[in-house]
């Protein structure tokens, strides 16, 4: 090309929950059966959508309105049901025009970072849920600006180390919040979420939170939403019906306004987000027309009721498993639905492997890993994946110094979920003894058994030291 047209920022757009799954993927042509615990998606991992909430939709499905264009900013009607459920919170009072309808969240999230002003900087979480650090981070072209969640702390904020990324870094402009957290799956007190707004005001700083979890809260936990205490601070504040209906489907979200009109360069800024969007003409009119009989169904509440308290099971089952595992940080969570799980410091290193009995899964992964610059973490994550078919996510693709892993809490079978954990736990006990002289001579010794053609059939026994991965058939 006579001229670069890549963007400036254009390398820092990775999104690893989805990259695993070309690996997964490729793996399962050669044979090996793969169980998805890397995606947040309810309903791919099974979940049964009740057939009143199918016939809410059909029925509105059966209406003209659905197939038309809405306003920009999205349904009115729907609109002025989400405002009253704000005010009714007691906190900022908000109208339907502080309302912005998206087509998903990911969507909101692009366009948020994709219209601050490129020398303006957000300073997001570590980790982070990776569609908003790679967005912030491309909007800028740089690295992105991190804050602390600290994992011996229940990954709550650390914040003292984002009081100095504020003091030190005069770009910064706004604070991310994501809560209930991806990936860690924590739920803030409302000490720290107080103090974080309390610094937005003292560093004349906007907010941004995520709250597209803000009602799967378990283990007693109250999720205390942003609108409750933000008082005076200018925010925009992201929900959707991805996660909680689940809708991830319909490409429905939303962003709240809070104290719009209490700064011009704010107001300006999120002008200018409605005004991208004025450009597409408006999101999905579907869901949002559907979104009120939904949520006040009289079956709702009892059927997200369900669904969290297998959650919260699913989290004590993880947690008791992962926790007995020496060389692991490991933390209950008490919302979403995902656990990140950390190997100590130095716990890792380029000499371990897990066994593999198919000769091709083999060389394919050896390859995989052997590529420069292969993170520690991506080298387990592949080796779990294709010595137990266990699909889960690295932890340093969310943009985190530490070395480990990220999983899911949706499997609705609680038996292969437990059976899945205990695969994982045993396959991170072998790959961490690996590097010892016995294990190495014990792969020696599979090395010549392939070579001489013994083992070329795939998963006679799956990964070795565990049930393998037939035990979770
Ligand atoms: C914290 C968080 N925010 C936003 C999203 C994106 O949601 P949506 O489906 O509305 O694009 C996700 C999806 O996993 C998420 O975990």
């Amino acid at each position: 090309m006579r001229t670069d047209i890549v963007h400036i920022g254009a390398g820092e757009l990775t999104y690893e929950i989805r990259n695993i799954v070309a690996v997964g993927e490729k793996l399962q042509g050669l044979g090996i059966k793969t169980y998805w615990e890397n995606i947040g998606d309810p309903v791919a991992k099974g979940e049964e959508i009740p057939l009143w909430m199918k016939e809410l939709v059909a029925r509105y499905a059966m209406e003209n309105a659905g197939y038309g264009y809405c306003p920009t900013r999205g349904v009115r009607s729907t609109r002025e049901f989400l405002a009253a459920k704000v005010n009714r919170l007691g906190g900022v009072q908000i109208g339907a025009d502080d309302i912005l309808f998206f087509n998903g969240l990911g969507d909101a999230i692009s366009k948020v970072y994709g219209l601050l002003r490129r020398t303006a900087r957000v300073v997001v979480p570590t980790p982070s849920y990776t569609t908003h650090s790679s967005a912030e981070a491309a909007h800028a072209g740089d690295r992105p600006v991190t804050y602390r969640l600290d994992p011996h702390n229940h990954w709550f904020p650390d914040l003292e180390d984002l009081e100095n990324r504020i003091k030190y870094n005069p770009a910064v402009a706004g604070i991310l919040i994501i809560n209930p957290d991806n990936p860690t799956g924590a739920v803030f007190p409302e000490h720290i979420l107080r103090s974080i707004v309390a610094l937005a005001r003292k560093y004349d700083l906007f907010i941004i939170g995520d709250e597209v979890y803000q009602r799967i809260v378990y283990n007693g936990q109250r999720i205390i939403p942003l609108a409750e205490i933000i008082g005076d601070v200018c925010a925009i504040n992201m929900r959707g019906i991805s996660k909680e209906m689940p809708w991830p489907g319909s490409r429905c979200g939303w962003i709240e306004v809070y104290n719009a009109r209490r700064d011009p360069m704010f107001q300006q800024y999120v002008a200018s987000i409605l005004n991208a969007k004025m450009l597409e003409v408006c999101s999905t009119t579907l869901p949002q027309l559907v979104l009120p009989a939904i949520i006040t169904h009289p079956e709702y509440n009892a059927y997200l009721n369900e669904r969290i308290r297998r959650y919260e099971r699913a989290a004590s089952i993880a947690y008791d498993i992962f926790k007995e595992v020496d060389g692991l940080v490991v933390n209950r969570t008490n919302g979403a639905f995902y656990m990140s799980v950390v190997f100590a410091p130095a716990a890792l290193n380029h000499a371990q492997s897990l066994p593999i009995e198919n000769r091709e899964v083999r060389a394919h992964i050896e390859e995989l890993v052997a590529r420069p610059g292969t993170a520690l973490d991506k080298r387990f994550v592949y080796y779990l994946l294709a010595a137990t078919g266990i699909c889960v996510v690295p932890l340093s693709s969310f943009a985190t110094e530490h070395q480990g892993f990220r999983t899911t809490l949706l499997e609705r079978d609680e038996e292969r979920f437990r059976r899945t954990c205990a695969i994982m736990a045993a396959a991170i006990r072998g790959y961490l003894a690996s590097d010892s002289q016995d294990s190495q001579d014990s792969q020696d010794s599979q090395d010549s058994q392939d070579s001489q053609g013994s083992q070329d059939s795939q998963g006679s026994q799956g990964f070795q030291g565990s049930q393998g991965s037939q035990g979770l058939q």
